[in-house]
């Protein structure tokens, strides 16, 4: 089983980015720990950060047939990207989107994100451990997925 993890704009400033919202850790950090809970849990995982939404988009298509689900951190593109949120509702695995920071108790901008409706599932305001929770419901997805098939 293979779990893509992608992380959208300004998250691979994670650590020096407002750490009083999004914490000290670094997205290597991150990406280390869930690497360890993927061993953990016996499944494959894979990483893609980018700056830029056509990159993203790409990412999710070139996912299609390769990964059994993908975790998603969109950044500021969940509250308006269309074209992301299209890429999301094309493909045919599941996503789950998280956030590290409650969207919800911040700035009303950040309320309403366009991608919530075509993910299977969202969590926000977990701080790291929103990962670690994306992971466990990702792969719980993926599995029942699986065995929806045979
Ligand atoms: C974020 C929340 C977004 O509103 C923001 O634009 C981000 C990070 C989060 O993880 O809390 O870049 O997705």
């Amino acid at each position: 089983m293979k779990i893509l993890v992608i992380n959208g704009p300004n998250l691979n400033l994670l650590g020096r980015r407002e750490p009083q919202t999004y914490g000290k850790n670094t997205l290597r950090d991150i990406e280390d720990n869930l690497r360890e809970q993927a061993e953990h849990l016996g499944v494959e995982i894979d990483f893609f950060q980018s700056n830029h939404e056509g990159a993203l988009i790409d990412c999710l298509h070139t996912a299609i047939g390769k990964v059994d689900a993908v975790i998603i951190n969109p950044g500021a593109y969940s509250h308006y990207s269309i074209a992301l949120r299209d890429a999301i509702a094309a493909v045919d695995y599941p996503v789950v989107e998280i956030h590290l920071s409650n969207i919800y108790s911040r700035e009303p901008f950040r309320h309403h994100t366009v991608t919530s409706a075509v993910v299977n599932g969202q969590i926000s305001g977990f701080g790291p451990f929103s990962y670690t929770l994306g992971l466990m419901a990702a792969v719980d997805l993926a599995r029942q997925r699986q065995s929806d098939e045979s």
